[in-house]
């Protein structure tokens, strides 16, 4: 496996090849991760990952600064899993000069769920993935199902600009207790990290309930948000939508595999998402 610092020196390696396959991470890398190269690998010549913790999809009181970079170990798991190549640019690589170009991607999708309580997040992450593909020129490339909303803007933007990228999405995988892996698990206390299962417990339940009938989003999300808040979290949203835009249900959307249950919340100081599909 080749550890690659510049663009120049990523390009020079990625001519011997013609479909190269990316998965995109900020690093400290889980098996979730792992799982993405895996998927990765027979969909192009070579598997390239990229670890880049992206200033520009990060608030200012996020944890941009804390986001932990553990390149060796990274690179150790990567090769392990048979990423051929690793492109690990500096942020002076990246963005030489403050990054005056960004994409902006429709409100209607990136400015609502985390969009809303991240407000600029789906900017950061659509520029920094757009030059990604710019610079690797990827056949295909591959996302996690955690984060359901950034993998559907991903889509549109490949599809909107027309670029020739397979996008394939990577189910979520789970610790045994059924939390989702993230890596921003690692911040969280041992009683926390006990706790944390709440939050796929929670979206569980919004599922019993849509399953059992209950049609009354507005009451399923208020229980949700109720439950979680009482056992110490402070959630940002617990919310059912449509899985085609992300929209709030109408009468007629409640058919199968139609609908998905998504959630954000704050544990401690550490904020989990998750989602299922209903
Ligand atoms: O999901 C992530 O880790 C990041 O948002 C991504 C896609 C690598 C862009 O920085």
């Amino acid at each position: 496996m080749k550890l690659i610092h510049t663009i120049a020196e990523l390009r020079a390696e990625l001519a011997k090849y013609e479909r190269p396959a990316l998965v995109p991470t900020m690093g400290n890398l889980h098996e979730g991760h792992l799982a993405l190269v895996k998927q990765a690998k027979p969909l192009g010549d070579v598997t390239v990952a990229s670890i880049f913790v992206n200033r520009l999809q990060f608030l200012p009181h996020e944890d941009f600064g804390t986001y932990p970079r553990t390149l060796e170990a990274d690179c150790a798991k990567l090769q392990a899993a048979g990423c051929d190549v690793v492109f690990a640019p500096s942020e002076q690589e990246l963005y030489p000069e403050p990054q005056g170009y960004k994409l902006q991607p429709p409100t209607e999708l990136a400015d609502i769920l985390e969009g809303h309580f991240r407000p600029g997040f789906f900017t950061g992450v659509c520029t920094v993935v757009l030059k990604l593909f710019n610079i690797v020129q990827p056949a295909a490339a591959v996302f996690g199902a955690k984060d359901y909303q950034q993998q559907m803007v991903i889509r549109r933007m490949v599809a909107q600009l027309a670029l020739p990228i397979d996008i394939h999405t990577g189910a979520t995988l789970r610790a045994a207790d059924g939390l989702a892996l993230s890596s921003r698990n690692g911040y969280l206390s041992a009683a926390e990290r006990a706790e944390a299962v709440q939050l796929s417990l929670t979206l569980k339940g919004m599922i019993a309930a849509l399953q059992q009938g209950e049609r009354d989003i507005g009451r399923i999300e208020a229980q949700a948000v109720q439950a979680l808040t009482a056992r110490g979290w402070q959630p940002d949203y617990l919310t059912v939508r449509r899985r085609h835009d992300l929209q709030p249900p109408q009468a007629d959307d409640f058919g199968p595999d139609s609908l998905v249950v998504l959630g954000a919340a704050r544990l401690g100081t550490t904020r989990l998402i998750d989602n299922l599909e209903a």
